[in-house]
């Protein structure tokens, strides 16, 4: 006899799983699940072709309990999207171990829940969309790598024409001989013992050391960032791209790109020497086709200071000649006033206030932290002072558009015949301070008929687009 080498072969592990009936029809199957649930048997499991009505039932299957897990997650989500948002925003500068960023913009609380409320929502999204995934997962015990019922041959019909019940043996009242013959008492054609060969639900050898194995690459690149952020290098840099690196330009105000350098005299791509070429004969700046200087700038033509007038520091800025009167394209009337009226109280009043005080809603809040020594906000002029009741038309339009010291230009958002018609108002404004009784402006005039012609005057002075 040829001897044999000793080394004993590993014992595959088998495990006995439980019984497999097999029914013919969905009527058995259900008979007999629901006789198998009476008998007090918990851990079953049906296998259908198609879906069978009631089978739930039958088995006993109580709901899922999936919803109660995203409800939970849900709401865990509600807590992390409201309190990081008012850790980063709000009043914490103090806060232990990590301060926040303590944002303060434009006046705006630092605090306010309506605008933490997308955030919050998306995040509740992400994360009840993760637990019901990864629960639904977790619930079916999911991923299972091997099935030993697709082993059996029989199970094979159970995508066909065959209905199956299986009984696991960890049911707490499982016995050998006595659940098997409940199955075949129960209607079964055939009852399948079910062994698993638990070698089979082992990973394949080589997946463990590869998985290592690419762990430990993956951590190779963050770990060489690293290495390089900490040290000197007195290499070059890499270029990837080295068209992009180094393209032929030149920057703005500097002399043109030499084509050669000759013995001599180098030659320039431009002929006069400079990098920048000078405009398009013909070509117009951005704003400044309008040459109508009354209507677009709100001076008298040509008395626009040049350049270098006042240019000694100790100079008062010496001023064009403005306009003391409306430019011929701005029409007066009842239609300019409500349209002024429309656009202050739109892009003027939240810092200067309804009635022209500087007393707007963003001025009031922004003063208060100036208070609280959290500001440096320089109070909003009053439109009634007397230096601004003073100033030309021109004059004002002018603040509207380029702004004047600390206020922001406003030429960007409202259209000259806007800009006018806010002048007009703001005329108006000032009339309602100064006029005299008797006295009549056109803007006076104005608001007379428009008070008059308006049911509700209060309404239609706080009006609003
Ligand atoms: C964001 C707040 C804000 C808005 C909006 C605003 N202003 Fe002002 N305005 C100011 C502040 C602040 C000053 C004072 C500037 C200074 O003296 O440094 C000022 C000053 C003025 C002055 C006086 C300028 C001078 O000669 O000293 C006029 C006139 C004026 N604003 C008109 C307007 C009009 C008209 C609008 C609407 C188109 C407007 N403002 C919108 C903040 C605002």
């Amino acid at each position: 006899m040829a001897h044999r080498s000793s080394a004993p072969e590993s014992e595959p592990e088998i495990r006995f799983l439980g019984y497999l009936a097999e029914f013919d029809t969905t009527r058995k199957l259900l008979a007999a699940c629901n006789q198998i649930r009476q008998a007090g048997y918990k851990k079953t499991d049906a296998y259908t072709p198609f879906p069978v009505h009631g089978i739930d039932g039958a088995l006993g299957i109580k709901r899922t309990k999936l919803p109660f897990l995203v409800l939970g997650v849900g709401l865990v989500a509600v807590a992390v999207g409201i309190g990081m948002q008012w850790y980063v925003n709000g009043p914490t500068e103090d806060f232990w171990p990590f301060p926040g960023y303590t944002f303060r913009i434009g006046g705006m609380p630092e605090w306010s829940l309506p605008a933490n409320i997308p955030v919050t929502f998306e995040i509740i999204v992400l994360l009840s969309a993760f637990a019901t995934f990864f629960g639904m997962w977790a619930f079916n015990r999911l991923p299972q790598l091997s099935n030993p019922l697709f082993r059996l041959d029989r199970f094979k019909r159970v995508t066909s024409d065959r209905f199956f019940l299986m009984i696991d043996s960890d049911d707490p009242i499982f016995d050998e001989t006595q659940t098997r013959e409940q199955l075949e008492q129960a209607g079964a054609i055939m009852v399948e013992r079910v062994d698993h060969d638990m070698s089979d639900a082992k990973l394949p050898g080589f997946l463990k050391p590869l998985t290592v194995c690419m762990l430990c690459l993956a951590l190779l690149p963050p770990a060489l960032i690293y290495r390089a952020r900490g040290m000197t290098n007195p290499e070059p840099r890499l270029h990837a791209v080295p068209d992009m690196d180094w393209q032929d330009k030149s920057k703005s105000q500097t002399v043109s790109p030499l084509l050669e350098v000759a013995a001599t005299t180098p030659t320039f791509l431009f002929g006069d020497g400079r990098a920048m070429r000078p405009d398009v004969a013909g070509s117009v700046a951005w704003g400044e086709l309008s040459t109508d200087d009354r209507f677009y700038r709100g001076y008298e033509p040509g008395t626009f200071p040049t350049a270098d007038a006042g240019s000694d520091e100790n100079d008062v800025k010496p001023e064009p000649q403005w306009l003391t009167t409306f430019p011929d394209e701005v029409e007066i009337g009842d239609d300019l006033f409500k349209r002024g009226q429309n656009r202050y109280n739109i892009y003027c009043a939240l810092c200067h206030g309804y009635a022209g005080y500087g007393d707007g809603l963003v001025t009031r809040r922004a003063m208060s932290l100036n208070i609280q020594g959290k500001g440096a906000w320089t109070q909003t002029k009053s439109l009634h002072d007397p230096a601004v009741v003073a100033q030309p038309v021109g004059r004002l339009y002018d603040t509207i558009s380029n702004g004047r010291n600390s206020m922001g230009p406003y030429r960007a958002q409202i259209p000259e015949a806007d800009r006018w018609a806010i002048v007009f108002y703001l005329k108006a404004l000032q009339a309602t301070n100064t006029a005299k009784i008797g006295e009549t402006t056109a803007a006076v005039n104005s608001v007379d008929a428009v008070v008059a012609g308006s049911k509700n005057t209060d309404k239609d002075f706080g009006e609003r687009e």
